[in-house]
């Protein structure tokens, strides 16, 4: 069986590489390239290829076919960045590599203690020597109601690491679960919106919750709101939020996600021009901290990604039920 992955790592993805293709008995071809039309040409012979966060779209998806291959298999969660529907269509199967969800739940906790406590002002004044207090309080979680949309994996890692801090925990899916129950009560949108002080996001884009955030639903929230992004960019009217924040409604934001950045991150920028209005905006606030798409990346999930992606594709080469197929 051969597989050529693309945006392979040396630095961190090799050792797994190396030994889960050892274990399947996969032969791996590989670029540190991305896939585009210029690259693709390197996949022929191969029924198979593993991706990670790059731009797949319709005339891309044809050409992987056109080539020979079968399945398309994503070295992570998120799907949005793959016309799937025209991969479908051409007969090809698309899979994801679901890893450990704490280490976005963690970093969500890290956003959200961050920008409760007032941190990047904070650690911005300690640069300088500057030891003031006024601008800085904080607040405290146990006195804060936290409002978690989407409770698959990391939502209810989320929702239980926030068990611990005392805090009200009101929670939104399109598919509410048991397990969810125990310690949040799920509310409608309108209900999270108006209530919460804290907004938590972690639901998959899809073509039905694009601007979720809209500029109404920010307009319906608290003043001083806070939110967290560890999802998706464009679950949040980003030009919205800019205003809600020149507004001072909303309070913080912590961003690890921004509209406009698939092919952006994991890549060094700084000769260049930025093709992203987003970014150095946010970042220009006091009270948004962003972070360069990076909650997922520990350790445990990268040794996760690769063998759920080699295995995602070891399951469809032999026939087998495939829990990772979308
Ligand atoms: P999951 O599939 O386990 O859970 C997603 C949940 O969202 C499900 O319960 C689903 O019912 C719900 N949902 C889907 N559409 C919805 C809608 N319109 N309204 C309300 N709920 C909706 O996925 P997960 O593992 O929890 O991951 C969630 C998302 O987090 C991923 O799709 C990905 O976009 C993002 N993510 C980001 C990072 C990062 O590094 N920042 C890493 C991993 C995943
Ligand atoms: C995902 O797994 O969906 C992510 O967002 C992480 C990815 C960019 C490596």
């Amino acid at each position: 069986m051969k597989v050529f992955a693309y945006s392979y790592r040396k630095f961190d993805e090799e050792p797994y590489f190396k030994k889960y293709c050892e274990q399947l008995g996969i032969e791996l071809g590989y670029t540190e390239l991305d896939p585009t039309m210029e690259t693709a040409h390197l996949a022929a012979g191969y029924d198979y290829i593993s991706i990670l966060l790059t731009r797949m779209d319709a005339q891309l998806v044809e050409e992987f076919h056109r080539l020979g291959v079968r399945v398309i298999s994503n070295r992570l969660i998120g799907v949005d960045h793959v016309d799937v529907r025209r991969a479908k269509e051409l007969g090809m199967v698309v899979t994801n590599a679901p890893y450990s969800s704490n280490c976005v739940a963690d970093f969500t906790l890290m956003l959200m203690l961050m920008s409760i406590r007032r941190m990047k002002q904070m650690m911005r004044r300690n640069e300088m020597n500057d030891f003031t207090l006024p601008g800085i309080q904080g607040m405290e979680m146990r006195n804060l109601t936290v409002g978690v949309l989407g409770t698959g994996k990391i939502g209810r890692t989320v929702i239980h690491a926030l068990s611990g801090f005392g805090c009200k925990i009101l929670a939104y899916d399109l598919y509410p679960n048991e397990e969810v129950k125990a310690h949040a009560q799920y509310a409608d949108l309108d209900t999270i919106f108006t209530t919460c002080d804290v907004i938590t996001l972690h639901m998959p884009l899809t073509d039905e919750n694009f601007h979720i955030i809209s500029r109404d639903a920010l307009a319906k929230m608290k003043k001083g709101v806070v939110l967290i992004n560890t999802a998706r960019g464009p679950l949040i009217d980003t030009e919205a939020l800019i205003d809600a924040l020149e507004a001072e409604h909303v309070g913080a934001a912590g961003l690890d996600v921004v509209e406009d950045e698939v092919g952006l991150y994991h890549n060094d920028w700084k000769n260049t021009v930025i093709h992203n209005r987003y970014i150095p905006l946010l970042r220009g606030f006091n009270n948004v901290i962003v972070t360069s798409h990076k909650a997922y990346y520990t350790d445990q999930s990268v040794d996760d990604m690769v063998r759920n992606s080699l295995l995602g594709i070891y399951y469809e080469h032999n026939g087998m039920e495939n829990p990772f197929k979308v």
